[in-house]
């Protein structure tokens, strides 16, 4: 039962739930009229006191697909935590006049510190490097779509693995399917966290290996999960300036790749993939936003009731 819940990061869904989320995300992308009215009179707020193009769009996209209506704010200086308002108390608040809460927020843990003074679920759209989890439903319909299913792949994931929340995100949800094998590109400074090794891929018994050069492994894979080097989270510019374009994928070294690769990112990009990649057939990003929308409109109408 989805009704009621909060979901603060991938773990906070059982195997079956994400199954039965993404079954119904696939159902709504064959036939959206279908569902256009399962939320009317239900009301989602979106809470961003972080940039964001995608999710914040296609959670009230979602919400409007399904017949129900948004507010919120994009910028957290046009609200009262300028006066120094608690989140604690913006969420009292905000939750006694909405049905569900996407919420993202620059501090780690913040998403489950709303999800404690909430009245409604909260769901959470990114708090700091910690995780995403709806980007990871929109990166799991997208691989089910493409690659038929999530066991027996090899999946590279390139660029900044510290600060990384989608990375954090999708390698949790992924290690919970069988024969799947991470190779894990980042120069040694944007390595993956400890905590990812230690309690989700060795627990898992997952197979990984890291790399530092992208062109040494991409011809094993048969998913290139490409992140962005994140500006936001350096404190130190010059560090950033060094660290920035250590990737760029480009038609050269997709020469390298399997035909059947598929080439993923969670988007903004910024040098990470030349704009050549764009056309090749195996690049799949794109198609990924336009499921992300699909991924949430079936995580609302669970977690509301709806469905
Ligand atoms: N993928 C993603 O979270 O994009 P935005 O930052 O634009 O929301």
């Amino acid at each position: 039962m989805l009704k009621g819940r909060h979901v603060i990061e991938p773990g906070n869904l059982s195997v079956q739930e994400i199954d039965e989320i993404c079954a119904l995300a696939e159902q709504m992308i064959v036939d959206p009229a279908s569902f256009s009215d399962v939320c009317r009179g239900k009301i989602l707020a979106t809470l961003f006191f972080e940039p964001s193009t995608r999710t914040r769009l296609s959670f009230e996209a979602a919400m409007q697909h399904l017949g129900g209506s948004v507010l919120g704010f994009a910028d957290a200086n046009a609200t009262s935590a300028t006066k120094g308002e608690t989140l604690a108390d913006t969420i009292r608040v905000v939750s006694s006049y909405v049905d569900v809460i996407a919420m993202r927020n620059p501090k780690e843990g913040s998403a489950y510190l709303a999800s404690k003074y909430s009245a409604c679920p909260i769901i959470n759209a990114g708090d700091g490097g910690h995780h995403h989890p709806t980007q990871t439903l929109t990166d799991l319909v997208t691989i089910r779509a493409l690659k038929g299913g999530w066991e027996g792949h090899t999946v590279g994931f390139c660029g900044d693995l510290k600060f990384g929340r989608t990375v954090h995100s999708l390698t949790k949800a992924l290690s919970r399917y069988p024969n799947n094998k991470f190779v894990l590109i980042s120069p040694n400074e944007l390595s993956i966290p400890d905590y990812i090794i230690d309690q989700v891929l060795r627990p898992a018994g997952i197979q990984y290996t890291t790399a530092e050069r992208l062109e040494d492994v991409i011809g094993d894979l048969d998913i290139l999960y490409m992140t962005r080097v994140q500006k936001e989270r350096f404190f130190n510019e010059q560090d950033y300036i060094r660290l920035k374009d250590s990737y760029i994928l480009d038609k050269e070294k997709m020469k390298m790749a399997k035909e059947n690769m598929i080439v993923l990112h969670p988007l903004p990009r910024v040098n990470e993939i030349a704009p050549e990649v764009d056309d090749d057939p195996r690049a799949a990003y794109f198609k990924q936003v336009k499921y992300g929308m699909f991924a949430r409109m079936a995580l609302i109408s669970k977690l509301t009731g709806a469905l």
